[in-house]
């Protein structure tokens, strides 16, 4: 089957945009399903930094053809921004951008709404890039979609709707007519172009794969930002796990039948919200500082901890994922010893299955399974036998536990710095 699908299997950046543009070499399609411009998705090719937020990490692959889905929110001006920057960087992007007709769109007034809740109610620390409030929107069916914009009259109708609704949180950061007026001036600037993007891509997906094309599917956040099977509240307003693929194309379930989990060596999350493996002391600041730990959209700190298997197995059968990309090895290369979450407590009773209650979420205590570290540089290995044997032991450990093999292992941010170790387990 001509599909792979990415997913993250924590609380987001586990390396999701290298491992994609790794794969999409193979691909005809890459393919965003949920999220917006909150994800931060980083590139680096022979030194060169890329950083995506909207677009698929495919997109500096010459011919591949990059779609943003119905489930995807976009914030046009978002878009232009990073079309600009690949153009100037001489990478074409001629025929090879498509936008769901169905994904709704993004503008200034849902930031404003974010920031407002941010600052009104118990902070989730978001990204204030208007992501909930759109989706917010959509469900409620006010919201106005890529089909709705290129429309003259129905896009009017429905921005004249959504100003006048939110008028009064509007005005606490701008004056509601000024916002319109801006929203209707950029259209005017960029409907020529984005009208060319915009087509049915549920249509477009289902016949390339009838056709035997390859697909690959990059899911942004991770499963615990998902809203219905993460840390809620402190989630994202999207479903980033497997079954958002289905929702958020009109690719049916059968399809997606390939579940690739980019899984970091350790964990990291930023914004608020439980996190039972969080280290407040010398580690943590040296995972962070080892890692460059801050956030590629928000440039927050990223708070750090041990690889907590708790949460990875949790992502393993909510997305039924059939193999690991283990990410950022080579950030434990200077360890003494390294530490696996296996299970929590919670009141002294042992728990080993992720929690939903928020009160129990907050207060497990992790229990930990201590390895050797290899004490040796990974970062220019090739092949898996190459690694250090201790190292080898530690992939095996994580592959007992996890129930499933880990088919590809970074050792570095370059897209060079990769080892596939089991191939047949990543092949679409
Ligand atoms: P994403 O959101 O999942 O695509 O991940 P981000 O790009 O937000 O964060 C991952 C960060 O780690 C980026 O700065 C990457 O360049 C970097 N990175 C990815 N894989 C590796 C790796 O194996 N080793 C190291 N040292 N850095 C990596
Ligand atoms: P990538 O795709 C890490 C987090 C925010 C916040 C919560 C809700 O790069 O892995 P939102 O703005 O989505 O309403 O914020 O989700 N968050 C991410 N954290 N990586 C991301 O994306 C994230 N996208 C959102 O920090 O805690
Ligand atoms: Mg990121």
């Amino acid at each position: 089957m001509g599909t792979l699908t990415i997913v993250g299997t924590q609380w987001g950046d586990e390396g999701k945009g290298k491992i994609t543009n790794l794969l999409s070499k193979k691909a005809d399609y890459v393919v965003r399903y949920q999220g917006g411009d909150n994800a931060g998705h980083t590139v680096y090719i022979d030194d060169e930094k890329y950083v995506f937020h909207l677009l698929p990490s495919g997109i500096i692959e010459k011919d591949k053809i990059c779609v943003l889905g119905n489930g995807v929110v976009i914030n046009p001006e978002s878009l232009f921004k990073e079309i600009q920057v690949l153009k100037d960087r001489g990478i074409g992007i001629h025929n090879r951008i498509l936008v769901s007709d169905k994904a709704h769109l993004v503008f200034p007034y849902h930031k404003y709404i974010d920031k407002q809740r941010e600052i009104s109610k118990g902070s989730i620390g978001t990204t204030k890039k208007g992501i909930g409030p759109a989706y917010s929107d959509k469900y409620a069916r006010i919201g106005i979609r890529a089909g709705d914009y290129i429309n003259d009259k129905i896009f009017l109708e429905l921005l004249t709707y959504n100003i006048e609704e939110k008028k009064s949180i509007i005005k606490k950061f701008d004056d509601p007519d000024n916002v319109k007026r801006n929203i209707i001036a950029l259209r005017n600037k960029i409907l020529k172009e984005f009208k060319k993007f915009v087509n049915d891509t549920t249509f477009i997906l289902n016949q390339a794969i009838d056709q035997k094309k390859k697909i690959l599917f990059e899911g942004a956040q991770g499963i615990l930002l998902d809203i219905d099977f993460g840390t809620y509240p402190f989630v994202t307003s999207s479903n980033p796990s497997a079954g958002g693929v289905a929702t958020g194309t009109g690719v049916p379930p059968n399809k997606i039948n390939n579940v690739l989990g980019i899984t970091k060596a350790y964990t990291t999350r930023v914004g608020n919200g439980p996190f039972p493996v969080e280290l407040k002391d010398g580690i943590g600041d040296h995972l962070r500082n080892r890692g460059k730990e801050y956030g590629a959209t928000t440039g927050r700190p990223r708070r750090c901890g041990w690889l907590d298997m708790v949460v990875v197995k949790h992502s393993i059968m909510i997305n039924g994922i059939r193999s690991i990309a283990l990410t950022k090895l080579d950030i434990l290369d200077e360890m003494e010893e390294i530490k696996v979450c296996v299970a929590y407590t919670y009141k002294g009773k042992k728990i080993t299955t992720f929690p939903h209650d928020r009160e129990i979420q907050c207060n497990v205590k992790p229990v930990y399974k201590t390895l050797k570290g290899w004490k040796q540089n990974t970062e220019n290995i090739k092949q898996y036998k190459d690694l250090p044997g201790i190292a080898k032991k530690y992939i095996e450990f994580i592959e007992k536990e996890a129930g499933c093999p880990v088919s590809i292992i970074s050792i570095g941010a370059d897209r060079a710095s990769t080892i596939i170790k089991e191939p047949q387990f990543i092949h679409f």
